[in-house]
């Protein structure tokens, strides 16, 4: 089956508070987004074609970095929100099998993006890879006081890529009409049923100065 992987980069990075996007930002020697396309590449899952969403001002770097690899690359301008990002990208997916990957997560195993194929390949529309929650959960009022404990057993923390077959990602696309904070929320208000592959604490997402901290130490140690 035929695959594209979009990898959307076109945030800026509020919350991580450098002073550029956040997948531009180093990460011993190598930026964020490079390892994240690497890691990209290292499945074996059979890739057509990877769609870089950057923003518009850094399209022409991202392609002059990108020259050298397996398939077929495109880099195209993101938009506001995530989804415009990937809206962006989803014009220039092509194949059976469409991938959402964050370049937030740069240390994302190959065995991750092969689960999720495989279930893409038993039948699956869309497949999300997803944790066990380790932590307890409560819910809270407006003034911080606990509500109630949540039962974490029926919750998945979930990662990415996201994988769909490509005619239930447009179907999911055309319908959104609002924000989501992943693609898989948007096929399930579209009704498109959602299947949890086991994720990996490696493709943890680096959101914080924290997440930052750990993603440059995991680095020097790999180098
Ligand atoms: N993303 C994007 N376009 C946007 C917003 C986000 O392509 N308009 C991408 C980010 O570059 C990142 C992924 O979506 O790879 C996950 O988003 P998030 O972790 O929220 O990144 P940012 O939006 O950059 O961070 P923040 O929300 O802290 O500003
Ligand atoms: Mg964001």
């Amino acid at each position: 089956m035929s695959t594209s992987v979009i990898v959307p980069a076109a945030g800026s990075g509020t919350r991580l508070g450098e002073n550029r996007p956040k997948a531009f930002v180093d990460l011993s020697g190598a930026t964020i987004l490079s390892r994240t396309l690497a890691a990209v590449q290292s499945s074996d899952v059979g890739l057509d074609r990877i769609v870089v969403v950057v923003p518009e001002e850094l399209i022409e770097q991202t392609r002059a970095e990108l020259t050298g690899s397996r398939c077929a690359v495109d880099v195209v301008a993101g938009g506001a929100e995530r989804s415009d990002s990937v809206r962006a990208g989803l014009a220039r997916a092509t194949g059976e099998f469409v991938l959402v990957h964050d370049a937030a997560r740069p240390f994302t195993p190959a065995a991750v993006f092969e689960r999720v194929v495989e279930a893409l390949r038993a039948g699956h529309q869309a497949v999300v890879p997803g944790l066990p929650v380790v932590d307890t959960l409560k819910r809270v009022d407006d003034e911080e006081q606990v509500l109630e404990t949540v039962d974490r057993s029926v919750l998945r923390a979930i990662q990415t890529p996201q994988g769909f077959h490509a005619d239930a990602l447009a179907r999911a696309y055309a319908d959104a009409g609002d924000v989501a904070t992943d693609d898989a929320g948007l096929a399930e208000r579209a009704g498109i049923a959602v299947h949890v592959v086991a994720g990996d604490p490696d493709a943890f997402k680096i959101t914080t100065p924290w997440d930052l901290r750990l993603a440059r130490a995991i680095a020097k140690g790999w180098d």
